[in-house]
């Protein structure tokens, strides 16, 4: 069910690199979200920025005792005015917030192989997946090192990460799809199972996915600008092969091979 309620903040902790990790509790019991539903928050207490502005969740923690409603967290880019807002906020300031929104990504059947992608900030909304089993590919692309978020924050561990960098700085030098697409093709080679892939990275990267004959089900987050975040305003609108599709409502998760990225 998707609410409106509010949350306090519990931590709101700067990384070096424009990066914030932000931990709310809800005032009240909120639905689980699923990996790849996402939220609405409102930035701060002033009118500018009005709208509230989208964020995935990288984790749920269910309700215990130090939070009975549980708590959410954020990792979040500071790039322009709500998010810079956002990031010095005070713990014990309370914001508002509606969620979960949006459709998740799928269930992986059984005789699937999941690789996940992320491209940039994008590791927000597909770093929960990694939980699901810590053995998953993950492959994660920037632009340099120094772009990288502290993950100590979020206590994900073991997880199978294939870093790539466009400078070279760490892991591959070069773009994480070009080693995705050896991965692919060596697993097919391989055991030759069925593969699902999630990604969630900037447009440009999901069109160079869509030319690239990759032989796996793809599965993409799209982060397109938003207003209401509940269907209602029609800006976030997406041509698909089923006609236009609201992002914040249809998706914000879409089958690759449905999007019309030039229509
Ligand atoms: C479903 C969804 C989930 C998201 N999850 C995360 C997340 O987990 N962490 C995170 O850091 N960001 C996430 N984003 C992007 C985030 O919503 C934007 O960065 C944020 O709204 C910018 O707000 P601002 O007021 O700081 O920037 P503004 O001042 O509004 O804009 C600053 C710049 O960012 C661009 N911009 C604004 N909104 C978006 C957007 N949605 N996508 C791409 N560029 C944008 C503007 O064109 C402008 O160039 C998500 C977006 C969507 C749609
Ligand atoms: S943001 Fe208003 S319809 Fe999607």
């Amino acid at each position: 069910m998707n609410r409106l309620f509010t949350a306090e903040i519990v931590r709101n902790d700067p990384m070096d690199n424009g990066y914030f990790a932000l931990q709310v509790t809800p005032d009240v019991e909120i639905s689980e979200p699923d990996i790849g539903q996402f939220f609405m928050i409102k930035t701060g207490e002033s009118i500018d920025p009005l709208l509230l502005r989208p964020f995935s969740f990288v984790d749920f923690i269910p309700p215990n005792d130090k939070y009975p409603n549980g708590s959410l967290m954020f990792l979040i880019g500071a790039v322009g005015k709500g998010t810079n807002i956002l990031k010095h906020l005070a713990v014990g300031m309370r914001l508002s917030v509606i969620g979960p929104l949006g459709q998740g990504f799928p269930p992986v059947a059984s005789d699937e192989i999941l690789f996940i992608v992320a491209g940039g900030i994008g590791i927000a909304s597909v770093l929960g997946l990694t939980n699901v089993n810590p053995n998953t590919p993950f492959f994660y692309g920037v632009r340099t090192k120094e772009l990288i978020p502290d993950m100590v924050w979020f206590n994900y561990t073991g997880i199978n990460t294939f870093t790539t960098s466009d400078d070279g700085s760490i892991g591959f030098a070069g773009s994480v799809l070009e080693l995705l697409e050896k991965q692919v093709s060596e697993f097919k080679r391989g055991c030759g199972g069925k593969i699902k892939i999630y990604a969630c990275g900037p447009n440009g990267m999901y069109r160079a996915m869509a030319g690239m004959n990759l032989d796996a089900d793809v599965y993409v987050s799209l982060e397109t600008p938003m207003a209401c975040g509940i269907g209602t305003c029609l800006g976030c609108a997406v041509d698909t092969v089923n006609g236009l599709k609201m992002v914040c409502k249809d998706g914000p998760v879409f089958n690759l091979k449905d999007i019309i990225w030039d229509g």
